[in-house]
């Protein structure tokens, strides 16, 4: 008997067991529909960080420098690529997915719609987003049900390593460095550290049930995986003597936010409003939907080529 013809809570069960699928064919509607919205945002987040990334990266510091980011943005398109490539297993269209859709139906984080203007922000994102991206990553490879995504995961990474690695060791070197390149990294982190925290999304106690955790295409909720990423950034900004508004709390044992979560973003001037408070999410949903600053510039910058090409073509 195929796979397929379980309904939805035996492939619940299933999964929850232990059970890796190998095909779409093994798949029932619903467990289709969960994957294919995971894997929309995994690509999307790899593929819109590469024009993000490349923007910041005309502002290196040298050659070398930038030949480091450039080699970022390369793993990124390959990453982006793995993600488009499953998906098409699936039955969908690259090239649809790359080039048929408007900038405001891609699926990235919000804060991958905002400009990296200058080296210390790239460094940030490198050590922020990429930790993130890692974060999410491992989670998915560790418990994820369906095994070429599995496969997949091992090289994305071993890159996303070395890209964190990156991050982390320029933010220290300018940190070290005071002056104007610290204050500009403490401006970065400023308004990258509570983008970051929000990219995980709403808290458990307000989540409605979770498709992904239900199918096991993840296993942590979003904030056991805020958590995660903030043992590794909280204490790496304090290595450097860099403001966080996040501190540990020894008696409830976790991280614990100093600022009113969620809150509003002022895009245009990079700046969070702690002081207006707290406000529903529904807001924020809000905002996402509408999109950042660099949105259409951003998905412009990597359909370009695709039409300028064709043009040549038909011409
Ligand atoms: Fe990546
Ligand atoms: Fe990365």
């Amino acid at each position: 008997m195929a796979t397929a013809t379980l309904t939805e809570d035996q492939l619940k069960a299933k999964v929850q067991d232990g059970y890796i699928l190998e095909s779409p064919d093994e798949m029932t509607e619903g467990y289709r529909k969960a994957l294919i919205v995971q894997l929309m945002v995994q690509g999307d987040t790899e593929l819109m960080s590469a024009p993000a990334y490349w923007m910041a990266a005309q502002d290196a510091p040298s050659t070398n420098t930038q030949v480091s980011a450039v080699a970022i943005i390369q793993d990124e398109l390959a990453h982006a690529n793995i993600a488009y490539r499953i998906l098409e297993d699936m039955g969908l269209d690259k090239e649809w997915l790359l080039y048929g859709r408007e900038p405001r139906e891609f699926k990235h984080p919000y804060g991958f719609d905002q400009p990296l203007e200058n080296w210390a922000e790239l460094v940030t994102a490198n050590g922020f987003f990429d930790r993130a991206g890692i974060t999410l990553l491992s989670d998915v490879y560790k418990n994820t049900s369906y095994g070429p995504l599995k496969r997949a995961l091992v090289k994305v990474d071993m890159e996303e390593t070395f890209h964190l690695r990156h991050g982390e060791v320029w933010m220290k070197r300018l940190a070290k460095a005071g002056g104007e390149a610290r204050e500009r990294l403490q401006r970065a982190v400023d308004w990258m550290f509570p983008m970051t925290v929000e990219w995980f999304g709403l808290p458990d106690a307000m989540k409605r049930h979770s498709g992904q955790l239900e199918y096991r295409l993840k296993g942590l909720t979003n904030d056991e995986l805020r958590q995660v990423w903030m043992a590794s950034t909280v204490p790496l900004c304090a290595s450097m003597g860099i403001d966080v508004p996040a501190h540990y709390d020894e008696a409830q044992e976790t991280y614990v936010l100093d600022f009113p979560f969620p809150c509003r973003y002022d895009a245009d001037a990079k700046h969070w409003l702690f002081d207006e408070g707290e406000i529903a999410w529904d807001e924020v949903f809000e905002r996402w939907k509408a999109r950042g600053p660099m949105n259409e510039r951003y998905v412009e910058a990597v359909q370009r080529s695709h039409f300028s090409v064709r043009r040549m073509v038909e011409a």
